[in-house]
């Protein structure tokens, strides 16, 4: 890469559709991209059908123009491959690539993420599209990144996908019979004698939508979790075909794809180990907490062994396609971005550049509004930022977080888990896993998330909320950790089944008994309006959604039951293990209990919040060699104050602080005080 194309700061920029514009606009765009410091484009992204007017001929001449005009303007490129949505004629002449949704709709042309993953004709064409952008691009060194289709999602269940699932299976299991013992398809008498029998999982087959509340089960949590394993690695593939199209002609460029948040369609924690570099789209509703986005970019941040991720997607202002599109308060975007920044993102990106003029996107705010100028709100806070990005310039990239928490996220685990009929509708894996990310959030204390698959050997506390499969494995490497001196912690719904869902004999949590000192023998559904309760250091707090039934077996009782024929008996225990300790929570409780516990148990490890802060008040650590960088993020629609602990510099304003200075933030101010190490 060029000397003068290596990214020496933030990236700073979005989607850019100039190809929805015609070309007198393109000038106007580049003069508003320099007013707000922008200095990166995501293009090409929806453009397939402009590429390939048909299935003979390509067209890039308008590319290369755009990519001409960006590269004059000294914008750097992340080069988008196309294939997220196929062209009219594509689905006219190949019915193959249209996707059978899940009720066995065959879908005809229309909207986007709409091509099976397992058609030849989409993969042919796919790859062809990828591998023709790089040979032509190839020379152009302000292309910085490649990202592949677009947020990758959905499923398919058509002939080609069910043809490609028979093989899946057949690879994972070797015979048939070791199919049917996985599926555990005596009950109901669904053996398979032959490969031929097998068809994907969907409403026509073992899937229906729950009478009790609509959502999707399945009778068969076997076939089903493999039919969605096979669905995220099929269309994993489709990445990494593309993917390697790409490093034919630009080995040295990073590819990536944009994720989604908590997507429970796809297997993120796999799909991170076939990519460069991981990015996220972050559209938080607008009542979320201000930890919802940062619980993802802390599980993004964490698939890449804590490397910088990127901000690939985030609105300036409105989205569309909330319920209510609520503005971005004043503020609230810088605040967004710094969050984002805070937590691992080398970059900061919006959907998109500019406003669509029709279809369903006009309603989303962009850098430059339909009044086209630069006399909007957004677009002034958008240069603002553009400035004080520019400002900050490297001194942050590259830097890291450390963590001494790890809580397991774990795809698999979230499939089976509410996948089953029962034990109540009330199971929701990442609530579960909110209710302990946020009471450390709360506390400002630094957190990586982990899958069920990953070394949790350096991290002093790890929990694994309704760690409901306990994979192959896992059980022996927790018992090691803790043995070796690590904190475990765990709750109700956890250990119960092996990778293909069949329940782990003799008692729950089947091999973590041992782990965790306890039996669980049976588990009672709290409805809502109704809840048990139990006493932790003199105070009442309830006990949700399920309460475990559980005995002894090592650990000792912290807290029991008030309440029910099980009043008396333990919900809250601690075991001693060789030099560690394990905690297990048999039921759901309230974010006070969260915060009091967590609190405790931290400060038995001493492990520190970054900084004391007033709640809503976020203070996260990006530390390299040299420096640390305190980032202080007032959530809060009034000022706030926190005292420092060390001398430093807000590399934002040139503020100089001593040792226990006090930083005032305005409402949704930052600061990020750099300490030198
Ligand atoms: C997603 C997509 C974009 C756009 C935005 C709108 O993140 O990747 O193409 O549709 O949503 O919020
Ligand atoms: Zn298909």
């Amino acid at each position: 890469m060029a000397e003068q194309n290596k990214v020496k700061k933030i990236l700073y920029g979005g989607d850019y559709n100039p190809e929805q514009w015609p070309e007198e606009i393109w000038q106007e765009d580049m003069r508003l991209f320099g007013l707000a410091g922008i200095d990166i484009v995501t293009l090409n992204v929806f453009n397939w059908a402009n590429l390939q007017p048909s299935e003979e001929e390509y067209d890039f001449s308008k590319l290369d123009k755009i990519m001409n005009l960006v590269r004059e303007n000294n914008i750097k490129v992340c080069m988008a491959t196309s294939t997220g949505a196929h062209p009219a004629w594509m689905a006219t002449r190949h019915p193959d690539i249209l996707r059978v949704e899940k009720d066995g709709m065959k879908r005809r042309f229309g909207a986007r993420h709409n091509s099976c993953p397992n058609s030849p004709t989409y993969r042919k064409y796919a790859v062809a599209l990828a591998s023709k952008l790089a040979e032509r691009y190839k020379d152009y060194d302000n292309i910085v990144a490649w990202h592949v289709s677009n947020e990758f999602g959905g499923e398919c269940v058509c002939d080609n996908c069910a043809k490609a699932f028979r093989e899946w299976v057949r690879n994972r299991y070797g015979t048939i019979d070791k199919v049917n013992e996985a599926w555990n398809t005596s009950f109901w008498g669904h053996r398979f004698y032959d490969f031929d029998e097998i068809i994907p999982s969907d409403f026509r087959s073992e899937e229906f939508h729950f009478y009790i509340d609509g959502s999707p089960r399945t009778n068969f949590q076997g076939i089903t979790l493999d039919y969605t394993r096979f669905n995220s690695d099929s269309m994993l593939e489709c990445f990494k075909l593309e993917k390697e199209a790409i490093k034919k002609y630009t080995p040295d460029i990073p590819v990536t794809t944009n994720f989604m948040g908590w997507y429970k369609g796809l297997d993120y924690n796999k799909w991170a180990k076939e990519m460069d570099f991981v990015s996220w789209d972050n559209y938080p509703n607008w009542d979320a907490r201000s930890s919802d986005p940062a619980s993802f970019h802390d599980v993004i941040r964490s698939m890449k062994g804590g490397k910088p991720f990127w901000l690939m997607e985030q609105t300036p202002g409105v989205t569309n396609w909330h319920m209510y599109c609520r503005l971005k308060r004043p503020g609230v975007m810088r605040l967004m971005s710094y969050q984002a920044i805070a937590h691992g993102s080398d970059t900061v990106m919006f959907f998109q550049m500019r406003r669509s003029q029709g279809a369903c996107e006009k309603y989303h705010s962009a850098v430059i509004d339909h009044v086209g100028n630069e006399n909007t709100r957004v677009f002034k806070e958008v240069s603002e930022l553009g400035r004080e990005l520019n400002l900050i310039g490297d001194q942050i990239l590259g830097t890291t977080i450390n963590s001494k928490v790890a809580i397991v996220a774990d795809w698999e685990n979230w499939w089976a888990a509410e996948m089953s009929a029962g034990p109540t509708v009330l199971i929701n894996y990442i609530s579960e896993i909110m209710a302990y990310y946020n009471a450390l959030f709360n506390q400002n204390i630094a957190v990586d998330f982990v899958s069920a698959d990953d070394d949790i050997s350096k991290y002093s506390l790890v929990i694994a909320p309704m760690l409901y499969m306990n994979k192959t494995g896992y059980d022996e490497k927790v018992r090691n950790y803790v043995k070796n001196g690590g904190c475990y912690l765990t709750s109700y719904f956890s250990g119960y089944v092996d990778e293909n869902d069949r329940v782990l004999l003799g008692g729950y949590p089947g091999k973590q008994k041992d782990i965790l000192g306890v039996w669980v023998e049976e588990s009672d559904a709290i409805p809502p309006g109704e809840s048990n309760s139990f006493i932790y250091k003199g105070t009442e707090y309830p006990a949700d959604i399920l309460c475990d039934v559980m005995h002894l077996q090592g650990a000792k009782e912290i807290s029991t039951y008030e309440k029910e024929f099980y009043a008396g008996t333990p919900v809250l225990t601690k075991n001693r293990l060789g030099n560690g300790t394990v905690y297990y929570l048999g039921t759901r409780s309230s974010d006070e209990f969260y915060a009091t516990f967590l609190r405790d148990i931290c400060q038995e490890l001493y492990i520190e919040p970054v900084l004391n802060a007033p709640r809503e008040v976020e203070v996260t650590c990006r530390e390299n060699e040299e420096n640390r960088f305190i980032f202080i993020l007032n959530h809060k629609d009034t000022a706030s104050e926190v005292r420092i602990k060390k001398a430093g510099v807000d590399i934002l304003t040139g503020k100089e602080y001593n040792a226990d200075d006090i930083v005032k933030l305005d409402a949704k101010g930052v600061a990020i005080v750099k300490i030198g190490k």
